[in-house]
C-alpha cells in the first residue's frame, strides 16, 4: 500500500520534473539545548515530518525528479540507544518509512556531492535552518571541484519552502482526521479549565485560585488523550492580563468577578489546534462583561459567515471588524460624536484602539501554519494597507476546501480617557478552527462552548 508520505514525495517529484529537474534536500530541526545536560523536549521539522512521518532528530531526506528518495538517519549504536532510546536505522528504514535509500547521516557529506552531481538544480528550504545555506555551498564546491572530470554542477536554486507550503495548505483526509481529534481534545480541557475554575472559587481554595492551577488542568486534558504538546505556550489571563495579547499563564489570582481568558490547544500528532474562550472566573457574567462578550461573539459569527470557498482570506476579518466598530460605537467605548458612523471609525481605523490583530491565520502543522495570504498567479493592485496607506500588492488568498484558518476576533480595552470606565480591563477573545468545506465551514472545536448561556450553565454545573 502506498503511504500518504510516498505520495508527498512522489508529488515534489513530479513538481521538481516540471521544473526541468534537480534534487531536494531537507533536514529536519535540531535538538536543543535548555540548560546544562537538559534539552528541549524534541520537535521534529514540520516539513520534514510531512514528507517522511519520521521523528528522529539527526535525520535527512534527498528527493530526485524521478522518485529516487535517499533518507539519511542516525545509525545503530547501542550505547547511544541505552541512554537515549532506540533508533530505526538505516537497515530497517527503507521498509518502515518506504524510502529506496537509507544512509547513516555520518555519511552525509561524503554522499551529498554525489546526489547533486548532475542534477540541474538543487532545493532546499530558504533561511529556515542556520547554517544549512553553508552546507549547501560546501558540497555544491565540492560537485564544482570535479567539473573537469565531467561532472554538472547545479546551477540554479530554488525554495523549497514555496512548493511545500502550497502542498501543506490543503490539508488531506489523514490530516483533517488529527486535526478534528486535536480539535475535540483542546475543546475538551477548556471545558475542564472552565469548570474547575468555578468548583475551586466555589469551595475557596486556601490561597485562592491562580492562573497556573487552569494552566495544569489543561495540560493533564491534552496529555492524558496522547497529545505530545502543546501547540504553542498556553495563555492563562485573568482580569486586565487579558488585555496582553502575548500573555503566558502566570500566578496572578483568579477573582470572581473577574473574567478569565485562555487561549491554548495541543498539539496531537504533529498538528496543532487553537481554541481561546473568555468566560467569568467565578461563573456569571456581570452586565457590562456580557455586553462586550455578545459584541465579540457576534463579530465571530458574522467572520464564521463568510469563511465558505470563493470567499477572499481576508473577508472574515472584514466582517469581523464591522461588527466590533459599530458594537464600540453602540457602547461608547468610541464616541459617536468624535468617531462618526461604523464606515468612517473602519476607514479611520480607530477601532484599532480595541482591536488590533487580524481575525485569522492558517492552522495545521504549524499554529501559524505555511501558505501564501496572497493569491497565486494574481496581479499586485493598489489597496489600502492597515494604517490606511496606499501599497501595491496581489489580492488576499480565495478560500479553498481542506483549507484551515482561525476565526479569533477580540475587543482589549486598557484604561483610557473618554472609556466608559465599566468597561475598564476586560479584554476578549473568542477563537475556533475552521476547517473550508465545499459548502461553508466546519468548526473544529466546537466541544467547548461559546454562547454566554451555554458558559454559565456548564460552569454551574
Ligand atoms: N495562539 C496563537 C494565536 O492565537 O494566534
Ligand atoms: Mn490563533
Ligand atoms: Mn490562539
Amino acid at each position: 500500500m502506498t503511504t500518504i508520505y510516498q505520495k508527498r514525495r512522489a508529488a515534489v517529484a513530479r513538481a521538481l520534473k516540471a521544473a526541468g529537474g534537480g534534487l531536494a534536500l531537507l533536514p529536519t530541526a535540531p535538538e536543543v539545548a535548555r540548560n546544562r545536560d537538559s534539552g528541549f523536549p524534541y520537535r521534529h521539522d514540520s516539513y520534514f515530518y510531512y514528507l517522511t512521518g519520521f521523528d528522529e532528530p539527526g535525520a535527512w531526506l534527498a528527493i530526485e525528479a524521478n522518485g529516487h528518495s535517499t533518507l539519511f538517519c542516525q545509525p545503530k549504536d547501542l550505547e547511544r540507544e541505552i541512554w537515549d532510546g532506540i533508533r530505526l536505522g538505516p537497515k530497517a528504514a527503507p521498509a518502515a518509512l518506504a524510502v529506496q535509500t537509507a544512509l547513516s547521516v555520518d555519511l552525509l557529506d561524503e554522499k551529498m556531492p554525489g546526489l547533486l552531481t548532475n542534477q540541474p538544480a538543487v532545493w532546499f528550504p530558504f533561511a529556515t535552518h542556520k547554517g544549512l545555506e553553508t552546507q549547501v555551498d560546501g558540497w555544491l564546491a565540492k560537485v564544482r571541484a570535479r567539473i573537469r572530470f565531467g561532472a554538472e554542477c547545479p546551477h540554479s536554486q530554488h525554495d523549497l519552502c514555496k512548493l511545500l507550503d502550497e502542498m501543506r495548505l490543503t490539508k488531506d483526509a489523514h490530516e483533517v482526521a488529527i486535526l478534528r481529534r486535536a480539535g475535540a481534545i483542546s475543546a475538551g480541557a477548556h471545558v475542564r479549565a472552565m469548570q474547575t475554575s468555578a468548583a475551586m472559587l466555589r469551595q475557596g481554595v486556601p490561597g485562592g485560585l491562580r492562573e497556573y492551577h487552569l494552566e495544569a488542568e489543561l495540560l493533564h486534558e491534552f496529555r492524558r488523550h496522547g497529545s505530545q504538546f502543546p501547540a504553542y505556550t498556553s495563555i492563562v489571563a485573568a482580569g486586565a492580563n487579558a488585555c496582553v495579547l502575548h500573555y503566558r499563564a502566570g500566578n496572578a489570582p483568579l477573582l470572581p468577578g473577574e473574567l478569565c481568558l485562555i487561549d491554548a490547544g495541543c498539539e496531537l500528532d504533529g498538528y496543532a489546534s487553537d481554541i481561546t474562550r473568555t468566560f467569568p472566573a467565578g461563573g456569571k457574567f456581570t452586565p457590562a462583561q456580557r455586553v462586550l462578550y455578545e459584541i465579540v461573539l457576534e463579530a465571530q459569527s458574522a467572520a464564521v459567515k463568510v469563511t465558505k470557498p470563493g470567499k477572499r482570506f481576508t473577508d472574515p476579518h472584514d466582517a469581523a471588524t464591522r461588527v466590533l466598530a459599530q458594537g464600540m460605537l453602540d457602547t461608547g467605548l468610541l464616541s459617536k460624536a468624535k468617531h462618526g458612523k461604523v464606515d468612517d471609525v473602519l476607514a479611520s481605523g480607530a477601532y484599532r484602539q480595541f482591536y488590533m490583530h487580524r481575525t485569522g491565520h492558517w492552522m495545521g502543522m504549524d499554529v501559524h501554519d505555511c501558505g501564501d495570504y496572497t493569491e497565486p498567479g494574481s496581479k499586485p493592485r493598489e489597496e489600502k494597507d492597515a494604517l490606511g496607506q496606499t501599497v501595491r500588492r496581489k489580492p488576499s488568498r480565495i478560500l479553498r476546501p481542506g483549507m484551515v484558518t482561525t476565526v479569533e476576533p477580540g475587543i482589549y480595552v486598557r484604561p483610557a480617557k473618554g472609556v466608559p470606565k465599566e468597561f475598564w480591563n476586560i479584554g476578549i477573545r473568542i477563537e475556533d478552527d475552521a476547517l473550508v468545506t465545499a459548502k461553508g465551514c466546519e468548526l473544529l472545536t466546537r466541544g467547548v462552548p461559546v454562547e454566554a448561556d451555554e458558559i454559565e450553565a456548564l460552569m454551574r454545573g
